[in-house]
């Protein structure tokens, strides 16, 4: 289950309805060329993406066991709070038109805040791009979304993972337990960012007012 960042903000009613707006409206083509919200043609693909442990393994908030069933209700879920400006599940197409990668992005409008969860097909793995791509999400929620901060986790054996976010100058804040959907949990590395630091490392989306506050 997605859980809010440790740090807590308060976002003005203007601000909060501008990040409900954006995560409405949000080009995921931004992120990647071949990027788009996912809906239910895109269940099969996703079922069989997951259905590699060495993609969905280290994921904490996918719905479990991986069958059709629970991943059309994840995407008709997630389709629904997109529109409630508190969610966006995305997935990647290949050249093939085959789901290739995923990103689920929870927001918390009312907190400024959003996390990120997303995986690349095992072919697509160990690709010396994992920094850049996982920047261009970053970049996505601090400056298209609009949030002031951001809170990601990652299994502690997950290297590949605290190598991008570290690489993304998120700071460490030790561990934290991660609940599972079935009831159980797991413990964590986590890391936050605000935008104000991202703004201050580096600016890859041009989208205007988003560093006004
Ligand atoms: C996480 C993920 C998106 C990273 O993408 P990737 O293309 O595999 O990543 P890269 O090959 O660019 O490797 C990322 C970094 O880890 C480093 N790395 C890889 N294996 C390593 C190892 N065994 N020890 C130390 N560093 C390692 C790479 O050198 C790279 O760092 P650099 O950019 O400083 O050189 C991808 O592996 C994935 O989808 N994994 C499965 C799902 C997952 O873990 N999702 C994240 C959940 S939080």
């Amino acid at each position: 289950m997605s859980a809010p960042p440790v740090t807590v903000l308060t976002a003005t009613p203007e601000e909060e309805a501008a990040i409900r707006q954006a995560v409405r409206t949000a080009d995921p083509a931004l992120i990647s060329p071949g990027a788009r919200v996912a809906g239910p043609e895109h269940i099969a693909g996703l079922v069989e993406l997951l259905s590699d442990e060495t993609v969905s393994g280290p994921i904490y908030d996918i719905p479990r066991p991986i069958d059709a069933g629970r991943i059309g209700a994840w995407v008709a879920r997630s389709r629904r709070l997109r529109e409630a400006g508190e969610a966006l599940l995305t997935v990647t197409l290949d050249q093939n038109g085959k789901v290739a990668a995923y990103s689920r992005f929870t927001v918390w409008p009312e907190r400024s805040s959003a996390e990120l969860a997303g995986a690349q097909r095992a072919d697509r793995q160990n690709s010396g791009h994992g920094t850049e791509g996982a920047a261009r999400s970053f970049g996505f929620m601090f400056e298209v979304l609009g949030v002031r901060l951001v809170g990601l986790t990652a299994a502690t054996d997950n290297i590949r993972s605290a190598r991008v976010i570290e690489a993304a100058g998120f700071t460490p804040m030790g561990e934290r337990l991660s609940r599972l959907p079935d009831g159980g949990s797991r413990p964590s590395l986590y890391w936050e960012m605000t935008r104000e630091d991202w703004l201050t490392s580096r600016r890859l989306f041009n989208v205007g007012d988003n560093d006004k506050t």
